[in-house]
């Protein structure tokens, strides 16, 4: 009989968390070393790097921290077959990373023309060219590998504005850009190495809490059916579902993990 838990399992594979510092990153990497996987993070913010492994070691859990710009974009096919080369095989890989511009976060009249050709450079672009790239190589090596790209509510439907009344926050129309186009790029390439065993998905994720305006989160309660905001445990299960063999069958796919506020 088949054992499904241990399709779960990432017990003898490796795993890059891209951006696996925060606060998402931190709860997929935990997931993921739960799961058995040999995780290592990718990451420029080295203080918060040391902090981690304190805390996972607390936990009896180990991951590897390497300090990687996914920003730098026309060197990551060297940066990641450096990688590939130095660890041999790789099964598993999250881009989750997070770069944006010190002005990030206006609204749509405002954007500056340079901050948005940043923001999709450092971000869009990043993203894709970081999945041809490890894709190629898992075709190369001949690995049937899973990448994960995580996108956003704001990918697939437009901003509520009313979630932002009462506060001074809005939605940067560049984030709608670049979540969109990593959704759509996901199942270009999802058919394109398909054949090869490569399992290519997106991961959405609505409002998750942390620490926003009082606010914003009870506007946002009202407007999600289920009455919350997401924690980051919820998006590391849906994360490891899609990293591990339970999901074998699942490609292209683009997985809402918010609370319901897609389904209205
Ligand atoms: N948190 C949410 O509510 C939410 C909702 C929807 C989608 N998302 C998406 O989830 C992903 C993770 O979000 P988060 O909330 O964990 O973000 P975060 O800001 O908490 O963490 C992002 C991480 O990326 C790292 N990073 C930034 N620039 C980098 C670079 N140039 N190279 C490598 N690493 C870099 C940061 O150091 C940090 O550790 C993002 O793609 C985000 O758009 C988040």
């Amino acid at each position: 009989m088949k054992d499904y838990l241990d399709s779960f399992k990432l017990t003898g594979k490796t795993a890059v968390v891209c951006g696996g510092l925060g606060l998402l990153g931190k709860e997929v990497s935990k997931a993921f070393a739960q799961a058995g996987a040999q995780v290592i993070i990718l990451d420029i913010n080295e203080d918060e790097g040391k902090k981690f492994q304190m805390d996972l070691s607390r936990q009896n859990l180990v991951t590897e921290i390497i300090s990687f710009d996914i920003t730098d974009i026309y060197n990551i096919n060297n940066n990641v077959q450096a990688l590939f080369s130095e660890k041999g095989s790789i099964q598993i890989w999250v881009n989750l990373a997070y770069p944006r511009t010190k002005d990030w976060g206006k609204s749509l009249t405002d954007v500056n023309i340079n901050s948005w050709q940043k923001n999709v450079d450092m971000h869009l672009n990043s993203y894709c060219l970081l999945t041809r790239e490890v894709a190629e190589l898992m075709k190369k090596k001949e690995i049937l590998g899973t990448i994960i790209n995580f996108a956003s509510i704001y990918g697939v439907v437009g901003p509520d504005f009313e979630v932002y009344s009462g506060t001074s926050m809005t939605s940067d129309p560049t984030y709608a850009a670049i979540k969109g186009g990593i959704i759509a790029f996901c199942r270009h390439s999802a058919s394109y190495y398909g054949k090869y065993g490569i399992r290519i998905n997106c991961l959405c994720p609505g409002g998750i809490l942390d620490s926003q305006n009082p606010v914003f989160i009870a506007n946002y309660e009202r407007r999600t059916p289920l009455r919350r905001l997401g924690r980051p445990e919820e998006v590391a299960m849906a994360t490891l579902f899609l990293a591990s063999d339970a999901s074998s069958y699942i490609t292209g796919a683009t997985v809402m993990v918010d609370g319901g506020w897609t389904c209205i």
